[in-house]
């Protein structure tokens, strides 16, 4: 069994020189090669500024690589959440902005004739118990308020009788490095302008700024956070309002026919459905088992836990590929995309993605494109990081916050003291059986086994 991502497994690894080898100033300094840097190099690129991407380790291996690439705006049971807490003018925003974000990508696939797998499908949110129904009820009222495409059934193509579901039509799924390494190869065709092995240490000054690297250093006017946590904080306090969640997933040869459609449900744990198109045929892609990062126990036990839930459900021949990752969590659920602070006039991020990312990156690159070029973007407003919704983040906060100051304390008082130490803000790490690693508990960092940093907000090695 693989325990790479079958897209890093199928695709050729990148080899973009370190930023040693760049010279000259630019306009956009964007940190971090994952969907949301490339995606947005790309639209800042197309409108004529002068970009470069720093990436720490290699390009789309970060949670890009990892992910399971349904490309729906269809995010859990969201539209009835946003209309309660954040108004029907801004759930608007949320859902126009992502509609717009898919038909981009359906256009550009076809436009340059990107050759990643992708297929439409009906994507569906479905319950087994009827506690669940009226809330799926609620979310078909709410999608079709909005002017999206949904509609409620009883009905679908899993190896199993469902209550109900919320559907849309017209969403998809794809391969997303086949995608996003098209991007990466038109842009440095313009001029090379993506650096990996080059970890951004610092941003300093107020504007321009100093962009300080593993790799020297580099001027630039504006500044783009897409590390995925923000590993630069300028006040913005984001390690006080996000958390990480892992999950994961497995590729299953099934002796039975494959479904339509992409599926996940409403209770918990998650089950994640959606078919993986390969060079040895179709495989059942599930996912799900999330946790808080760190919080997961014995990881080898949530692969163990899908892998039982396939075989109940299915005939597995094998299994030949496995993987797991976390995604940025915001306490109102809404990524943070936009300045970094009402201060940092600069400085953007984009952030929070709730593993849904694939169309929300998407309309990060459309709203920070438009920013920096001093366009109004009409969808900025529900996702600015300067928005405060009590209504919407005060639980998950407090909540959050209350668990990190009691991994800080326990850590440091019971056995947990000897595990090595994180260098982001001090917590004790745990370690990961599955993945080998260290995992810190209060903001997600990952470090290798001998401290080397897999992902922020930590930039360092950890402390034993
Ligand atoms: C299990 C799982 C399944 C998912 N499935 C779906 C799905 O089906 N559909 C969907 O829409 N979304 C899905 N998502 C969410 C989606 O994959 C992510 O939201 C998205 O990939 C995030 O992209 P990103 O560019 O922000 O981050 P990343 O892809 O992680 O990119 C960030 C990059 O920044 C680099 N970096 C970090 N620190 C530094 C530094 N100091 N200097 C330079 N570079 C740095 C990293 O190495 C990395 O390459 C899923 C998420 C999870 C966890
Ligand atoms: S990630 Fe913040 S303390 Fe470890």
């Amino acid at each position: 069994m693989q325990t790479q991502p079958y897209w890093i497994q199928s695709t050729e690894s990148t080899h973009y020189p370190t930023l040693k080898e760049h010279e000259g100033d630019i306009d956009v300094a964007i940190i971090g090669g994952g969907m949301v840097g490339i995606t947005t190099a790309y639209l800042l690129k197309e409108k004529g500024f002068r970009v470069v991407v720093l990436e720490a380790r290699r390009i789309l291996e970060g949670a890009t690589g990892h992910t399971t690439a349904k490309v729906t705006l269809q995010h859990d049971l969201i539209y009835n959440t946003l209309i309660k807490n954040f108004g029907q003018f801004q759930a608007q925003q949320y859902a126009d902005a992502n509609q717009k974000a898919l038909d981009q990508m359906k256009k550009w696939i076809e436009e340059k004739n990107i050759q990643c797998d992708f297929s439409s499908q009906t994507s569906y949110v479905y319950t087994e118990q009827e506690t669940y129904l009226t809330q799926i009820e609620e979310e078909v009222k709410a999608a079709q308020i909005l002017g999206l495409p949904a509609f409620y059934t009883d009905n679908t193509e899993l190896p199993f009788p469902i209550k109900g579901a919320v559907g849309f039509k017209e969403q998809g799924q794809f391969h997303p490095r086949k995608y996003l390494l098209h991007f990466g190869q038109e842009i440095v065709e313009q001029d090379p302008c993506i650096f990996e092995n080059t970890r951004v240490l610092d941003i300093k000054g107020d504007g321009p700024y100093t962009i300080v690297t593993d790799q020297g250093e580099l001027k630039t006017k504006k500044v783009i956070i897409a590390s995925h946590f923000p590993i630069y904080d300028g006040g913005g306090f984001y390690f006080t309002r996000m958390y990480t969640e892992r999950s994961y997933a497995i590729a299953v040869q099934i002796e039975e026919s494959l479904f339509q459609g992409m599926y996940i449900n409403v209770e918990k744990p998650t089950r994640s459905f959606r078919t993986l198109p390969t060079e040895q045929g179709e495989l059942l892609l599930l996912g799900g088992n999330g946790h808080k990062t760190g919080y997961g126990g014995n990881t080898e036990k949530h692969y163990t836990n899908l892998e039982e839930y396939a075989r109940q459900i299915y005939t597995v021949q094998s299994i030949p590929f496995r993987w797991s990752t976390q995604d940025c969590m915001t306490v109102d659920q809404v990524p943070y995309i936009g300045p970094l602070t009402s201060k940092t006039k600069d400085i953007y991020v984009a952030t929070g993605f709730k593993k849904w990312g694939m169309t929300t990156s998407t309309v990060a690159g459309m709203i920070l494109s438009d920013l920096i070029a001093e366009k109004k973007n009409p969808y900025s407003d529900i996702f600015s990081p300067s928005r405060w919704n009590p209504k919407a983040g005060v639980k998950e906060f407090l909540r959050q916050n209350t668990e990190v100051a009691q991994e800080f304390i326990t850590g440091k008082l019971s056995a947990k003291a000897k595990n090595p130490t994180c260098s982001h803000l001090g917590c004790q790490l745990i370690q990961n059986e599955a993945e080998e690693s260290w995992d810190c508990p209060c903001h997600g960092s990952r470090f290798e086994l001998d401290g080397e940093v897999i992902e922020g907000p930590a930039i360092k090695k950890f402390k034993e």
